[in-house]
């Protein structure tokens, strides 16, 4: 067995972890509010084997499944374990790399084929009592809440179609309805998107296929409180260049982007498109809403090109980060329009890993929560995550125009994407929780989860608990409170 390449994927705060473990009784610094009690779960990726091939990153890396549960005696407990995919349950048994290349099959060993390739390790999604470890090549695998045992591969009891799924679904908070899609869904570098609505009890109701204009990379989309909205931008795959051993993606700066809009319960045929400008890319959108005139906001964290290295290299990109321009951006169009252009307009900083609080879901919203690079921050961010540099500055956005509220971290550390926990009290803005990852010496470091008072970010947190156990970063996590946990056993 070969040694984890040296690079900026997997080294320091990247360097693999690997092992399942079940800590009980953390200690609880400060003065944990009431209405967090429950589980905190995160997707964690990391390798349980060398890659095969040098030049892997982060995001190939098998998924493993976090949960921080805040106890009713006012400890904390945390544990971490693998998810079972084929591919992980395939690797253990060789005791090596059996997969090639991100998202590329004909990289694998040969008699790999036909076995399901994903490493379920982007984001945990909770609905109608299910856990489900989601990432956008494939299917979910379920995963038991309580033990994180693994409990298989995830097709809505066989009613799903669709090869793939989304690891950004859209919950309705009125209606309590699951909205998904899954691209690529009848295959590699197909065109072919599938189009989900599952009901509140967790059965897939509806499932549509539709053509986008070409294949692109479609990490996220939103729903407002009538549309579906499925963004498109130019990073794109090629069933060629993937048959030659190559990447999955490279992103095509002269390619228009492009907002398919359609009604969120209506026919694909209705589908409109409404081009963007070229070149752009965004991983993550905040919301999407409809004004009392009818028009159609969609918030993204948009870039002038994709964030991620590994994509922008082998597209003849080569930009250092710091040159990268971007902006919570707003796209307006008329719904009812028959296409068009969208209108932009720049809302808020660069950044990424926009939150909101699940009941603005669709709505209008007056405030959110996302990370950014501190600009006045002496000294270097924390190198680590999937761009080699996680953020140090999380804000607080008012979207009805009043000045943001920040909260930033000392050099050499680096907050992962934080949860929204409502508050019972409605006039309260609730609660965010999130893991601060923090360089203390050569090659270690402290791990905290932080609980901030949501409306007052600055002031810092209110109750902490230290994870004695090296953490590698997070991609997405998923709030459960401890009632519907309790509801679901
Ligand atoms: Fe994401």
């Amino acid at each position: 067995m070969g040694a984890y390449p040296q690079t900026m994927y997997f080294v320091g705060l990247n360097e693999p972890v690997g092992q399942e473990v079940s800590l009980k009784g953390l200690t609880v610094e400060g003065t944990l509010p009431p209405e967090v009690r429950g589980s905190f779960y995160r997707a964690v990726p990391d390798p349980a084997f060398p890659p095969k091939f040098e030049n892997d990153h982060t995001l190939s890396g098998d998924g493993m499944v976090s949960r921080l549960s805040f106890n009713a005696d006012g400890t904390a407990d945390y544990a971490i374990r693998f998810v079972e995919t084929a591919r992980y349950l395939a690797e253990q048994a060789a005791g090596e790399a059996r997969f090639g290349r991100y998202r590329n099959p004909f990289t694998d060993d040969a008699d790999m084929a036909g076995v399901d390739r994903t490493v379920a390790n982007t984001t945990p999604v909770w609905h109608a009592g299910r856990l489900l470890m989601t990432k956008e090549d494939g299917r979910p695998y379920r995963v038991d809440p309580k033990t994180l045992d693994t409990l298989g591969s995830y097709d809505f009891g066989g009613a799903l179609k669709s090869e793939t799924m989304t690891a950004h679904v859209r919950i309705d908070p009125a209606t309590k309805e699951l909205f998904f899609y899954g691209y690529e869904a009848d295959g590699l570098a197909s065109k072919t998107v599938s189009y989900c609505v599952v009901g509140p009890d967790g059965a897939l109701k509806s499932e549509q296929w539709f053509d986008a204009p070409y294949c692109a990379m479609m990490h996220d989309f939103t729903i407002s409180e009538n549309y579906a909205l499925f963004p498109i931008y130019p990073t794109t795959a090629d069933l060629e260049r993937l048959k030659a051993g190559g990447e999955h993606w490279h992103h095509e700066p002269e390619l228009d982007s492009w907002l398919g809009v359609m009604p969120r319960y209506g026919d694909v045929s209705e589908l409109r498109w409404f081009k963007g400008p070229k070149g752009v890319h965004s991983y993550h959108m905040m919301n999407a809403w409809e004004d009392e005139t009818g028009l159609l906001h969609f918030d993204a964290c948009l870039n002038s090109t994709n964030a991620f290295a590994f994509i922008r290299e082998p597209s003849g990109i080569h930009i250092q980060p710091w040159e990268m321009q971007g902006a919570l951006t707003r796209w307006t169009v008329d719904p009812k329009a028959d296409g068009g252009e969208v209108q932009e307009s720049v809302i808020g900083p660069p950044g990424d890993f926009p939150v909101i609080p699940a009941a603005s879901q669709g709505r209008p919203y007056t405030h959110g929560w996302m990370l950014t690079m501190n600009p006045e921050l002496q000294g270097p961010p924390l190198a680590g995550g999937p761009v080699g540099a996680m953020f140090n500055l999380l804000l607080r956005l008012d979207m009805r125009g009043g000045p943001p509220q920040a909260l930033a971290l000392p050099p050499m550390a680096g907050f992962n994407e934080p949860v929204h926990v409502p508050a019972t009290d409605p006039a309260h803005e609730g609660w965010l929780v999130t893991i601060v990852d923090q360089q203390i010496g050569d090659n270690a470091f402290l791990h905290q989860a932080w609980v901030l008072d949501a409306a007052n970010i600055a002031a810092g947190p209110v109750a902490k608990v230290t994870i004695p156990h090296r953490l590698r970063p997070q991609v997405h996590g998923w709030w459960v409170p401890q009632a519907q946990l309790d509801s679901a056993a």
